[in-house]
């Protein structure tokens, strides 16, 4: 798969890292350039100046910028976006006030609103940058949860988080993507509170039963 990654901070560079390992083919961009080359040499990813022109070359494009620079990605970008896959990776947090961000929406299902078109599917938000480049703590796979309304392409993300080394998990709909970033501000206060180490991820543990999860 070609993989357009947009935004090479923390998110960004671990999943160009991890997502090139796993055999697809990335380019990275970021508005200064300075961290996607940063990221291009570290990873082998390419490093493309415009957003629109690594859209327009990729399968499947990882969202992985602050929240607040979505809806400019959005407007800058815009029906280049039809027919792709959109992997939202974003997070919303107010450390002043934690709980004000679970308000009933979610930023996946605002990009599915402003891009109708677009194939968007919330997937790597409830784990922490370092086990995006790396999921398997102990010997043991965290849970890459992925949720969406477009099953093919759910199906698509399903097996890109599978081949990263998660353990992938179908979690439903693009409506649960407010499940998935609660839990992602319910972890992310939880580093705060307790001065961990922000290497952490979510993982359900007893037995699924014997179907393969996430399928
Ligand atoms: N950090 C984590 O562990 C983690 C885990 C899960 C989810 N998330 C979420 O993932 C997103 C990214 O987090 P992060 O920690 O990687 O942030 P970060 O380190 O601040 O990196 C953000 C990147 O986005 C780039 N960017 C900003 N506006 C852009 C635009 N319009 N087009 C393209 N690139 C743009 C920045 O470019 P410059 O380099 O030019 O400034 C930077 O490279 C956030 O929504 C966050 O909530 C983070």
């Amino acid at each position: 798969m070609e993989v357009a990654v947009i935004g090479a901070g923390n998110v960004g560079g671990a999943l160009a890292g991890s997502i090139s390992r796993a055999g697809h083919t990335v380019t990275i961009t970021s508005p200064s350039g300075r961290r996607a080359e940063e990221v291009g040499r570290e990873t082998g990813a390419k490093v493309i100046s415009s957003n629109r022109e690594a859209v327009e070359g990729a399968d499947a494009v990882v969202l992985a910028v602050p929240t607040h620079a979505v809806d400019q990605f959005v407007g800058e970008v815009g029906d280049a976006l039809d027919g792709k896959i959109v992997i939202d990776v974003t997070n919303r947090m107010n450390p002043q006030e934690p709980p004000s961000t679970i308000d009933g929406t979610s930023n996946a299902e605002r990009i599915q609103v402003a891009v109708p078109g677009a194939r968007v599917i919330k997937a790597f938000n409830t784990a922490f940058a370092v086990r995006q480049a790396d999921p398997v703590v102990d010997g043991t796979p965290i849970d890459g949860l992925v949720a969406g309304d477009d099953e093919a392409a759910k199906r698509e993300v399903l097996d890109l988080v599978e081949g990263i080394g998660f353990r992938p998990i179908d979690a439903g709909s693009l409506g649960m993507a407010r499940a998935l970033e609660a839990m992602a501000t319910l972890i992310i206060s939880l580093n705060m509170a307790n001065n961990w180490s922000w290497q952490n991820g979510w993982k359900l543990v007893g037995p699924l039963g014997s179907a393969a999860p996430g399928r």
